[in-house]
């Protein structure tokens, strides 16, 4: 089977349900965002304070450029991977890119007490949460298979991807 690289919005689960598909297919997780962390030897929240966002997207393309060499893994995405068309044409190139979905709401709730996610640290999270997926419509769109995790389970959503992901090999 190919590779199988998780998108989708902060909260929507991709860590979580990538940990339970790494497990059941006896594979190894890749975080793109943990990788960057460990390469640079500084945390995600420092690189956007101290270098800003452009920055790291860099870093992220480097990243993926990297890890889409390998074969046989799950691959857990940060939420803004999708915004440059090259890292889903790198990462698509020997994986089926999943998109994880779920309402505004919900991710809200999820994220709650969070610190972690810089995009985040305003005024109001939610209607920033809102106003982002809106914009990434789109190019989360752009997935071989979209699966809501909304009211699911990781052990369900995972599921429902192994399931999706054999038809398509
Ligand atoms: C980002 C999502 C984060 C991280 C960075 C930017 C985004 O990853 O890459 O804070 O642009 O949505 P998670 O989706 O794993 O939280």
């Amino acid at each position: 089977m190919k590779n199988i690289v998780l998108t989708g919005f902060m909260g929507t689960g991709k860590t979580t349900i990538g940990k339970v598909l790494a497990k059941s297919l006896g594979r190894n997780l890749i975080d793109i965002d943990s990788e960057i962390e460990k390469d640079k030897g500084i945390k995600i929240t420092e690189i956007f304070e101290s270098m800003g966002e452009a920055t790291f997207r860099a870093m992220e393309t480097e990243m993926v450029d990297k890890i889409s060499t390998l074969s046989n893994v799950v691959i857990s995405t940060g939420g803004g991977v999708v915004l440059r068309q090259e890292n889903i044409e790198l990462l698509r190139k020997n994986g089926i890119v999943v998109n994880l979905t779920a309402d505004p709401e919900i991710i809200y709730a999820r994220l709650s007490g969070a610190n972690d996610r810089p995009l985040l640290n305003v005024a109001d999270p939610l209607a920033k949460i809102m106003e982002l997926l809106d914009f990434r419509r789109p190019f989360y769109q752009n997935a071989d298979i979209i699966i809501d995790t909304g009211d699911k389970t990781p052990i369900i959503a995972a599921e429902e991807i192994i399931q999706s992901a054999k038809l398509m090999n």
